[in-house]
């Protein structure tokens, strides 16, 4: 599974619904290994996309497939999280499968997680296996509410890990009181190939680096391609269908068995976040995620002129565009043209990429929350700094996120390319204009 490239990390909203279980969070395809349009493989592969999102929504939110024969054997996994009904994680899986094609259209392994379910493929078994070796959180942009937060979480989740280890489906949530008027809300959950014991460990590691992704944050979220871990102040979970998926005899059907099939020796790096230090109180914000169709074309054109810009002037230009939509305030309004965002208007947007700014980070770097000077927020992606694959990577997102303007995505504002750094700004939207995208004005 060397070489995959990681797609695209977006942010959610700070609070989850039903509808949430759709957001996109993370993906990777693998960029040298292509299958042939028309070959065995693609078939196999073909067959089992079409046919997963049904089987695991028919069997608990879990399940695997191998098809075909090889070496055109085609693995495939889905889950979906244990407190999504049926049909939500129908929903969730098709539009994965939907996101697979415009995603990796032809490669042979992938990955994409959504807050609901995972959808992982592969031309090798991968099933059993530990992967924990990419890392993806978000935090909350709340500060947590008294220091010693982190030790109720931490008891909390620890006791967690311990749950999911025990239940049928490797699925926990549960919830702590704080003080005796805030309540923690947790949940772990591993995929249902690993061993019990993986798991443990799997789940153990996400926990282990909270204090080092979330420090001080009352919210969080840990993603790895073989579990994750989330909790929040305040619920967050379907708590009657996930009472249910805990219990020992599940009442729909029973799970398909979730033992360890291949149990592979993958010697999995401990994972890292890093930063640390106290966070800023930030207001309550949801960061909703809307692209209007009009962006498309002109984010290509951009990729463009971008592309060539770098390619002719090795000295690094203030380039940034902005792909315009109708929404924007009036200074997105009178630049109908690309508005230009110099590097220092996001170093000053952020405290200068400051920690308390950290909200995020996903396979390309951390993202950060920022005001800039006319009040409006945003969120800023950063990129390490002038590595070539970095460029690579910044152009792939921009091309995916106007492959994914169906989806509900953040709205990418433009970009940024001085100095050496590479900067994608996307819009930070509130609860209050989340309802004008959600109400249609
Ligand atoms: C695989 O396909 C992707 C997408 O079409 C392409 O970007 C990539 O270069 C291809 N890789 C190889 C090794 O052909
Ligand atoms: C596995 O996938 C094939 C299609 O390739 C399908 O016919 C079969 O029913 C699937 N098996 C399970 C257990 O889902
Ligand atoms: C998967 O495909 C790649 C390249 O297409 C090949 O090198 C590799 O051996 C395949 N893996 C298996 C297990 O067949
Ligand atoms: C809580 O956080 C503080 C500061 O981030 C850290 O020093 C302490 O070890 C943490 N406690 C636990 C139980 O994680």
């Amino acid at each position: 599974m060397n070489g995959l490239l990681p797609l695209i990390f977006l942010l959610l909203p700070a609070t989850t619904n039903a509808d949430d279980l759709g957001y996109y969070i993370t993906g990777a395809c693998s960029n040298n290994m292509n299958y042939t349009r028309g070959s065995a493989f693609q078939a196999n592969h073909d067959a089992i996309l079409s046919s997963l999102p049904a089987a695991a929504a028919a069997s608990s939110g879990f399940a695997e497939n191998v098809t075909g024969a090889a070496p055109d054997l085609a693995y495939s996994l889905a889950q979906c999280r244990g407190d999504a009904s049926a049909s939500e994680c129908r929903s969730c899986l098709d539009g994965a499968v939907r996101d697979m094609a415009a995603l990796c259209p032809v490669q042979k392994s992938a990955v994409l997680i959504y807050e609901g379910c995972l959808l992982r493929l592969s031309n090798a078994s991968f099933f059993g296996r530990v992967k924990t070796s990419r890392t993806t959180y978000v935090c909350s942009s709340h500060k947590a509410s008294s220091p010693d937060f982190n030790s109720s979480l931490g008891a909390l989740m620890s006791g967690l890990a311990e749950k999911a280890y025990g239940s049928p489906r490797m699925f926990a949530v549960g919830a702590v009181n704080h003080t005796p008027y805030e309540k923690i809300h947790g949940m772990a959950r591993c995929t249902q190939d690993l061993s019990r014991d993986d798991c443990h460990s799997c789940l153990a590691k996400a926990v282990r680096i909270i204090p080092d992704c979330c420090p001080g944050r009352s919210g969080g979220r840990i993603f790895f391609w073989s579990s994750s871990i989330r909790y929040e102040v305040g619920p967050f979970y379907n708590i009657q269908l996930a009472e249910a998926a805990m219990s020992p005899s599940p009442a729909p059907a029973p799970a398909p068995g979730g033992g360890p099939l291949f149990n592979g020796g993958d010697h999995y790096p401990v994972p890292r976040c890093k930063g640390s230090g106290s966070s800023r109180t930030v207001r309550n914000t949801a960061l909703l995620v809307s692209i209007p169709v009009a962006i498309s074309l002109l984010l290509l054109l951009l990729l463009l002129l971008v592309t060539v810009c770098i390619c002719k002037n090795k000295k690094v230009h203030k380039h940034v565009l902005i792909a315009r939509d109708g929404y924007g305030d009036d200074e997105e309004m009178r630049s109908s043209g690309p508005l230009q965002y110099d590097l220092s208007t996001l170093r000053a947007a952020t405290d200068n990429f400051s920690e308390e700014n950290k909200i995020g980070k996903g396979g390309f770097g951390p993202v950060y929350k920022g005001t800039l000077g006319n009040g409006q927020e945003i969120a800023v992606k950063k990129w390490s700094k002038s590595s070539q694959q970095g460029h690579d990577e910044m152009k792939n997102e921009v091309v995916l996120i106007a492959k994914l303007q169906h989806r509900n995505l953040v709205r990418l504002l433009g970009f940024c390319i001085e100095e050496g750094e590479k900067l994608l700004v996307y819009e930070f939207l509130s609860n209050k204009s989340l309802d004008k995208f959600i109400f249609g004005e």
